[in-house]
């Protein structure tokens, strides 16, 4: 149970978990959003869509999850345009988790890997360089094209029950199922659990990587709220929802990749000893109070303050004259741009050196996409950096902006300019 004297005799509101059919209950509601990543053409239907990004935290099983969720045709579309290997980091990042599971996991003989979302075959083509056994599943058929043509085998549909029965049917059983950024972005996680459970060998290990509440609380990062973050995983819910399959948590490992995320390690329940990272995990969420809701309402406080700062800060430059162009056309400005009321009035266009996203115009704020190399044609006087996950990349790449005076707005965790 969440730790909440104040509860009972509260007006907030509350929904159904959808992890365990406890009580949600409400601590921010961002209003009308789009499709984060519907970048779009004038006459696009998917532009049209909006939904209500609100959050809340399950008293029962401490799961913070969103109310509504979006038709996961209308996201995960076949032209779904984000591509993991867009960052030298996130190359470097999938290419080190692909060779530990060549040295660990799949140093038996003749291993099999399964990786849910396997996008442009980021992780895959390391697996597949080895000559191991694999299959990538992911319905966005254009990301699973230029994984093929790198040798990687994708199975252009989404992960459920019915295809991990498929898969070990074909297959055989899995000894590892991988999966990056995928399994918060999924409201229906009972039937993927499910899957996962029928297609896991006896002694086999699911892992999974995904944004990491703590950091999202620490560091203020309400943009990691949007459509695709269904779930904030913390080490107490995903321990709690696994356990629902038979399953359970039998490691985590902490990650700096996109403002902190943590890799769970999930075996049959009783198969391997939990680490002692685990109980560690679990002492320091408790510690952090991340079950309780007087956090989230301080939290929801940081919020409103950033979006007042932010709008304040970007009012003041255009009066002055001064041109603020945004950098990385994230999932993520899709939550501030909106949230915030920010449009090509404020912002009028935005950097991004992903050719899918370029020459379209950002969900729900309507600010157009332009190449990378546009940035310094002319530079402008600030740089509202979208991809702060990639400041260190990103900076390094821009070093003659900021050489020749440019400055770049953070927003978190508070708003700065540096
Ligand atoms: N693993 C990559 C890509 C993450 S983007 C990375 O970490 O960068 C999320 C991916 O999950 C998209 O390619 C999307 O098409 C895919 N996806 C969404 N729902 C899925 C499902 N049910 N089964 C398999 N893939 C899914
Ligand atoms: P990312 O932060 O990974 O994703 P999310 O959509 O989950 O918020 O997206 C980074 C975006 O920034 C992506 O569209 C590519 C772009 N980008 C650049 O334009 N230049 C760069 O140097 C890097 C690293 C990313
Ligand atoms: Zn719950």
């Amino acid at each position: 149970m969440v730790a909440d004297v104040t509860d009972e005799n509260s007006s907030a509101e509350t929904f159904p978990c959808r992890v365990c059919g406890g009580l949600v209950r409400q601590w921010f509601d961002f209003g009308p959003q789009p499709i984060s990543n519907a970048f779009y053409r004038d006459g696009d239907a998917v532009a049209g869509i909006r939904y209500d990004l609100v959050v809340g935290i399950c008293r029962s099983c401490t799961m913070v999850q969103q109310r509504d969720e979006c038709p996961r045709e209308s996201m995960f579309r076949p032209d779904y345009p984000y591509r993991a290997s867009g960052s030298a980091l996130m190359r470097k990042h999938f290419e080190q988790v692909a060779e530990w599971l060549l040295a660990t996991e799949l140093a038996g003989p003749d291993p099999f890997i399964v990786e849910i979302g396997s996008n442009d075959g980021v992780m895959l083509r390391t697996i597949r360089g080895a000559g191991v056994r694999h299959l990538g599943v992911d319905p966005s058929r254009d990301a699973a094209e230029v994984a093929a043509a790198e040798g990687v085998r994708v199975r252009v549909d989404f992960f459920e029950e019915s295809t991990a029965a498929s898969i070990r049917a074909a297959e055989g059983p899995a000894d590892v199922i991988y999966s990056a950024n995928v399994i918060s972005h999924i409201p229906y996680v009972d039937t993927i659990l499910r899957g996962v459970a029928e297609l896991l060998s006896p002694t086999g290990v699911f892992m999974f990587e995904d944004r990491y509440l703590g950091d999202i609380v620490a560091h203020s990062s309400f943009d990691q709220l949007y459509d695709e973050h269904f779930y904030l995983f913390a080490a107490r819910s995903v321990q709690a929802m696994v356990a629902q399959f038979g399953l359970e948590l039998v490691d985590v490992a902490h990650l700096d990749v996109h403002g902190g995320s943590v890799r769970y390690t999930v075996a049959r329940a009783g198969v391997r000893t939990p680490s002692p990272a685990v109980r560690d995990l679990l002492a320091r969420e408790s510690r952090q109070g991340l079950a309780e809701m007087a956090t989230y309402e301080r939290f929801a406080d940081r919020i409103v303050a950033i979006r007042e700062d932010l709008v304040t800060l970007l009012r003041e430059l255009r009066a002055e004259g001064k041109q603020v162009v945004g950098y990385g056309a994230t999932s993520k400005s899709a939550t501030v741009t909106n949230y915030c009321g920010i449009g090509p009035d404020l912002v009028p266009y935005v950097c991004d050196s992903t050719p899918e996203k370029q020459g379209r115009l950002s969900p729900g704020s309507g600010i157009p996409v332009r190449s990378q190399d546009e940035f310094s044609r002319p530079y402008p006087d600030y740089a509202l950096l979208f991809a702060w996950n990639h400041a260190e990349e990103i900076m390094a790449k821009e070093r003659e902006f900021s050489e020749r005076g440019g400055r770049w707005i953070l927003y978190v965790p508070t708003v700065h300019v540096v």
